[in-house]
């Protein structure tokens, strides 16, 4: 029996960790699931519905550290998270994505020489002012097994040194989640309770520091956005840090006053994916919203200079299209113009089964030492 504490921490690490848990409870005789919640996001609408609509088991331990500097954060999720693995001596700790809460653990379980296993590894935008890089370069340097997404995570994980063993393409599990979830989420009533349906609508997420923080180049997004809303509307599901910070660089009444963008709270994964799955268009720079837009043919502008899923552009049906309002008017007038509905090849391995593949992996590398 395998004892697995699996680390949930911030928004996009719920619909990554769902479907691996669900695997595990498939396989009682082998796996001992724990889920410990860092309480890095904390509000329902940015972690309790996500739990209800994965069908992800109640945290059985919540370290609740909450928002605070990187550093702090960081600090509060080592300190709170060392006596949790020295009580449960697990035999893995699975970690997933790029957040501060991926990181710290990692980092606890090293130090305690507990096997920790790194999901969505390899990923590298190669743009090392965003804090997510810092925290994938890391993470992938000090866990025992990488298991990547991609073809390239791969070639990346081998360039920086890593030995071909520790690393096991398995594909993507946000998809696995997305598979299972989406005739469901197709059936809400998301786009009727806005008004959208049958309506062609955009989508649009904005969080990153780089875009929100920033007045200079959220405004060079919010000139394209008054362009883009006169041609469809746009619902915007606010993220608490982009909501702070519309009202620090005093931009609500700017943001107030486009006609056709919808400002809302933001959504439960089962809404916002009922929402994707039919817009006309999807703008945002969210990593997994990336390569959700991939799965489900819709085309995708990312508001970013780079990506860590090179796979999205070349495969499926995202571009990167930065933040220049006359380039992002442009990608907007192009996608419109084109098909609402891309026949983007899948990426490999983007199957639903990428958990199957992890937990296999799991227990073939658990009777292996350690790789330090
Ligand atoms: C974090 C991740 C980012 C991920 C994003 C998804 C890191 C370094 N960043 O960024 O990779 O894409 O989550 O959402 O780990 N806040 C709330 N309620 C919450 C959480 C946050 O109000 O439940 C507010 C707080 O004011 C906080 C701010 O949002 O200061 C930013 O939250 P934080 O967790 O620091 O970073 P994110 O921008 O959410």
């Amino acid at each position: 029996m395998l004892k697995v504490i699996n680390v949930v921490g911030a928004r996009p690490n719920f619909m990554k960790v769902a479907p691996i848990v669900a695997a595990m409870k498939k396989r009682p005789a082998r796996f001992l699931p724990l889920v410990v919640h860092t309480g890095q996001h904390y509000d329902a609408a940015m972690s309790d519905s996500f739990f209800r609509d994965l069908e992800l088991p109640e945290p059985d331990t919540h370290l609740g550290v909450g928002s605070a500097s990187h550093a702090a954060q960081t600090a509060a999720v080592i300190e709170r998270f060392e006596p949790v693995v020295l009580l449960e001596k697990p035999d893995w700790v699975l970690v997933v994505g790029d957040v501060n809460s991926t990181i710290a653990c990692a980092l606890v379980c090293v130090k305690l020489g507990i096997k920790v296993a790194h999901v969505e590894a390899g990923l590298r935008s190669r743009d090392r002012t965003m804090p997510e890089e810092i925290n994938r370069l890391l993470t992938d340097q000090i866990a025992d097994l990488l298991f990547t997404p991609s073809p390239d995570a791969d070639e990346n994980l081998m360039a920086e040194g890593i030995p071909r063993e520790r690393i096991r393409f398995v594909g993507n599990v946000m998809i696995d989640s997305l598979q299972k979830n989406l005739a469901a989420a197709r059936k809400l009533p998301t786009q009727e309770q806005l008004g959208l349906r049958g309506v062609d609508y955009a989508l649009l997420t904005l969080h990153r520091p780089s875009n929100v923080d920033m007045r200079e180049s959220f405004e060079r997004i919010l000139g394209a956005l008054e362009a883009i809303a006169t041609k469809l509307p746009i619902v915007f599901p606010v993220h608490p840090r982009t909501r702070k910070t519309i009202a620090e660089l005093g931009l609500s009444e700017r943001v107030d006053a486009i006609k056709q963008l919808r400002t809302i709270d933001p959504l439960g994964y089962l809404d916002f994916l009922n929402l994707s799955s039919n817009a006309r268009l999807v703008l945002t720079d969210s990593g997994g919203i990336q390569e959700e837009t991939t799965a489900l043919g819709i085309p995708c502008l990312t508001l970013r200079e780079n990506t860590e899923r090179p796979i999205t552009v070349e495969l499926g049906t995202n571009v990167i299209v930065g933040t220049d309002t006359a380039k992002i008017i442009a990608a907007a007038n192009t996608a419109l113009n084109g098909p609402a509905k891309k026949a983007a090849r899948q990426p490999p391995l983007w199957d639903g089964q990428a958990s199957e593949r992890i937990l296999d992996a799991l227990e073939e590398f658990a009777g292996a030492p350690s790789s330090r």
